[in-house]
């Protein structure tokens, strides 16, 4: 790791330097998500992490790898501008370009896979046979699970997402978790009224976990032209910003449900982690952080095991859901 810090062209700050201290005697940092065994709680969210990244940070380290989401045709996704600043976060309207399932399957998958941690692919639809299509065509591939993304807009119901109602849920997740054998996380959205039942519809469909959350609805204005300043009009909100909308969705949802939960949403330090652990969760994404520090979650990583002697935990998973009443 020594080797890829000095060849990358990025210049570490020096709290990035300092996160070998204490690490090596660290706690018992491994989860279990239904059958899945992770080696660590940390993850890249969907869509923030690229094989590319390998060079910058110990992928290895982690606990699994994300893909973007996929879907079965190939798509461009929206018009720029697709990023853009806002305070303490960031609005995104990718719109969720993709390579289609069977060049997937050949130039993309396999770069996942040099890492050695388990890989994790997303998958999405614009109807409910797109999400069941893209299981089909991924079952000559190796990966370790899915995480179904319910927050794609749904083209048989005007645009609204699947995941905004617990039956849609239940039905598209059903139908992929008979598809395949690997277990299925399932990538909730936040603009519900009420996530428990999101995520309860979830489970009954046979989730192995819920990931709590996606980005949430947002938009900028740019004064002197008086247009929207994403293409599309509207984004995505991720960053700082959300994370404690999205603290109390998990600690909603991890009320709600006897499967994991995996806490997804302005998480940049292992202080935020832990804060997601004590709502319920019992892993981490980490999106928007990679793309000002793209050593993030290694340093929140190894952060996290300092932070846990400290705080006299030798087991991660002692953290989960012990939020005092
Ligand atoms: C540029 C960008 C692209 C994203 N693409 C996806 C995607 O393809 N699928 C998905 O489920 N979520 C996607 N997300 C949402 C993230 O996975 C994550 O849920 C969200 O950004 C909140 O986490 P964060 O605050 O740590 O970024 C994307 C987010 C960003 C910023």
């Amino acid at each position: 790791m020594v080797e890829a810090q000095k060849s990358s062209s990025i210049v570490l700050d020096d709290r990035d330097r300092l996160f070998a201290t204490g690490a090596e005697s660290g706690p018992d940092l491994t989860v279990s998500l239904g059958p899945l065994r992770l080696q660590s709680p940390v993850m890249p969210a969907s869509g923030c992490f690229g094989p590319e990244l390998g060079s910058l940070l110990p992928v290895g380290e982690l606990g699994a790898v994300v893909t973007k989401t996929l879907f079965a045709d190939r798509r461009s996704g929206n018009p720029s501008h697709r990023l853009t600043e806002s305070a303490d976060g960031m609005l995104n309207s990718v719109g969720i370009p993709s390579p289609g399932t069977s060049q997937f399957k050949r130039q993309v998958l396999p770069k996942y896979r040099v890492f050695g941690v388990p890989v994790v692919v997303s998958v999405g639809g614009l109807t409910v046979e797109e999400y069941w299509q893209v299981t089909d065509e991924l079952a000559d591939a190796r990966f370790e699970a899915l995480e179904v993304n319910v927050s794609c807009p749904n083209l048989e119901h005007g645009g609204l997402a699947i995941g905004t109602e617990a039956s849609a849920v239940e039905h598209v997740v059903s139908g992929v978790v008979s598809r395949t054998s690997v277990p299925i996380l399932v990538k909730l959205t936040p603009n519900v009224t009420s996530i428990g039942d999101i995520a309860r519809a979830a489970e009954r469909a046979g989730a192995a976990a819920v990931t709590v959350c996606n980005t949430f609805p947002g938009m900028a204005i740019d004064v002197p032209t008086r247009r929207a300043v994403l293409g599309n009009g509207v984004g995505g909100l991720s960053g700082p910003a959300v994370k404690p909308m999205a603290l109390r969705l998990v600690w909603q949802a991890a009320s709600a449900v006897g499967i994991p939960v995996i806490g997804c949403g302005g998480i940049s330090t292992a202080r935020d982690v832990v804060e997601f652990l004590l709502a319920g969760a019992s892993a981490v994404q980490v999106g928007t952080a990679t793309f000002t520090r793209p050593y993030a979650m290694a340093r929140i990583q190894r952060d996290l095991a300092v932070l846990c002697n400290e705080l006299g935990v030798s087991h991660l998973s002692d953290l989960t859901g012990a939020l005092r009443p």
